[in-house]
């Protein structure tokens, strides 16, 4: 809102306070009453990034502007990854912290630090960090997750870990945001405004920063920015006209269903959990995503004749019991929508995504944004302003 006026900012701090008057600004102290500097900052978004243009809504802006911005981080984050890499490699147990699209980044972020750097890291959902907190020490090193940094959920536990003199970093895309002013050091997710509810950019962000942040404890960080630009390819090859046409005609098979499944095993397991969080926050059909393991322990006896399930078969170490897990669904009715380097004969739907090596859960999760995203046009919905949403959850 104040971009088409200055790009001068000061963040007040808690506890500060200003007087603001025709050409002047006084900050200070509310309690001690002495007078502050302000350290001015200026923004390094433009006005254009922060407005639709040419796009019906922000959400399809936002998700034709990831190829671009994953070419970004591959070219200019290393440096920042690097440090924190540094940070961890020197901690005596890391945690990851998000709250929705952010915590499935950081499920991730295991599996990528497990498979890269074959490294341990603790996962925890913001709202549940605080029950974790026992174990941390001044040793632990806690990467918070989060587009907003002002995510009240995973800013409460920010602040005990601080208490605990925790190593506090932040992977936050909102330069200024509490979270990005109170961490010990960040990594700016660097994908510009995001204004979408559903998040897009930032999400696909979060996950090549820890891509690169995984290669990067392992030495390897050429390997990473590689990945990453293999990815953008795939992610832009995915944004085509004829593949927008694949996934509009599948939309129109699926916007009438009331219950999706999404299976996948490894990386594939939060890929699944994102696709289904788009699916149901913006076209309100009630999705499930699950690892595909899971299935047999409860889950297939809702599987019913016509029953779609959605799953991510990329060309790794899963693709043999992921597909054992759609074989289950498809031998009891289900309707099987195949995303996958390679069609399959149990498909009755598929959607190809190019083989990205340890990347492709960029593009299939990109996947999963436009089925969101087009289920919620096909069912009249507004993408960008979902029902009971907020883009900012600020409360707990
Ligand atoms: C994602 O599409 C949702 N809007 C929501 O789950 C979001 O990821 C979550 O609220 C965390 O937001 P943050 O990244 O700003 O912390």
């Amino acid at each position: 809102a104040i971009l088409p006026h200055t790009k001068r900012v000061y963040f007040l701090e808690d506890g500060e306070m200003a007087v603001v008057e025709d050409h002047t600004i006084h900050i200070t102290n509310a309690r001690t009453g002495a007078r502050i500097k302000p350290r001015v900052q200026k923004l390094t978004w433009s006005v254009a990034q922060a407005e639709k243009g040419k796009y019906p809504f922000y959400m399809l802006k936002e998700i034709h502007e990831q190829p671009a911005a994953l070419e970004q981080i591959a070219a200019t984050s290393l440096p920042y990854t690097k440090r924190i890499a540094q940070a961890i490699k020197k901690s005596y147990g890391a945690y990851l912290v998000g709250c929705g699209s952010a915590a499935y980044a950081c499920i991730a972020g295991e599996y990528l630090f497990s498979k890269i750097a074959r490294r341990h890291v603790n996962v925890a959902i913001g709202s549940e960090f605080g029950y974790h907190l026992d174990f941390l020490t001044p040793k632990s090193a806690l990467l918070a997750v989060s587009q907003s940094g002002e995510t009240m959920d995973v800013l409460e536990g920010v602040k005990k870990a601080k208490e605990k003199n925790a190593t506090i970093m932040a992977l936050v895309n909102v330069v200024g945001s509490t979270l990005y002013r109170i961490a010990d050091d960040r990594i700016p997710i660097g994908v510009g405004p995001e204004k979408g509810v559903a998040s897009t950019k930032a999400l696909t962000g979060m996950i090549a920063h820890l891509i690169l942040l995984s290669y990067a404890l392992d030495g390897r960080g050429s390997e990473g920015v590689a990945a990453l630009k293999h990815a953008s390819e795939a992610t832009r090859a995915l944004l085509s006209t004829p593949m927008i046409k694949k996934v509009v005609d599948l939309v129109r098979v699926l916007k009438n269903y009331n219950h999706i499944y999404v299976i996948g095993r490894g990386l594939s397991y939060p890929t699944s959990l994102e696709t289904a969080l788009k699916i149901k926050e913006i076209s309100y059909i009630h999705a499930e995503g699950m690892a595909a393991g899971e299935l047999k322990h409860g889950t297939l006896a809702l599987v019913e004749k016509g029953t779609p399930c959605i799953v991510f078969l990329p060309n790794d170490e899963t693709y043999g019991a992921s597909l054992a897990g759609a074989m289950e669904m498809k031998a009891r009715g289900g309707k099987i929508i195949g995303i996958s380097h390679k069609p399959h004969e149990i498909f009755d739907e598929y959607i190809p995504v190019r083989d990205t090596g340890v990347a492709t859960i960029i593009p299939n999760i990109v996947v999963g944004q436009l089925l969101g995203y087009y289920l919620a046009i096909e069912r009249g919905f507004d993408p960008d302003k979902p029902r009971n949403l907020a883009k900012s959850v600020t409360v707990k």
